[in-house]
């Protein structure tokens, strides 16, 4: 089942991420709902808070993107409970985009090497290194965990650049090519 993706401006996408627990009701099911919300909306990453769970679970599949990036061909993840370790303190900038925030692409400063422990669906631990595009795309989807944006690490000048859009979102004006749920109106 296609589930709404949740927009800019929505608190879910700012608050705190819970672990999963084993016993966490339908856990299957929703795995199983993320990503087909994430193929559904031409994504390679999506984050539990996207869909309005504030739970440490993010799903992935980098395959989509595997011809410009080789290091993602295949790779499919679900990751539960995840523990990040930056492993190489070296930035470099490329263009991210977010489904909660459509219409917008900006250029991210990030590692290129980190190590990932993490539980998959069925609670079976993992531990790799992982570089390259597939590392930016897994610290982007955590990112979502604490409450952060891709937005959140750009420049104040970039940030006022695409104020217009940013706002456009929040207020509900955006089109959007899937399901999605914008944020709570503002009483006035
Ligand atoms: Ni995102």
């Amino acid at each position: 089942m296609k589930l709404p993706v949740y927009l800019y401006g929505h608190p879910v996408l700012r608050a705190a991420c819970e672990p999963v627990k084993e016993d966490y009701p339908e856990l299957k099911k929703l795995v199983a709902d993320m990503y087909e919300t994430m193929y559904a909306s031409d994504g390679v990453g999506l984050a539990a808070p996207q869909i309005g769970r504030n739970i440490t679970m993010v799903v992935i599949d980098a395959d989509p993107v595997a011809e410009t990036f080789p290091e993602c061909k295949g790779r499919k993840m679900t990751v539960i409970n995840p523990e990040l370790e930056i492993l190489d303190g070296e930035k470099v900038s490329r263009a991210e985009g977010c489904l909660s925030l459509p219409g917008i692409s900006e250029d991210v400063k990030r590692v290129e090497h980190i190590r990932l422990k993490w539980f998959d669906e069925d609670f079976q631990p993992h531990e790799e290194e992982i570089s390259g595009f597939l590392a930016r795309i897994v610290q982007h989807e955590l990112d979502h965990l604490d409450g952060h944006l891709y937005i959140d690490h750009i420049s104040p000048l970039r940030k006022q650049f695409i104020r217009g859009k940013l706002h456009n979102i929040m207020e509900g004006k955006t089109r959007c090519e899937y399901p999605a749920r914008y944020a709570p109106k503002k009483r006035r």
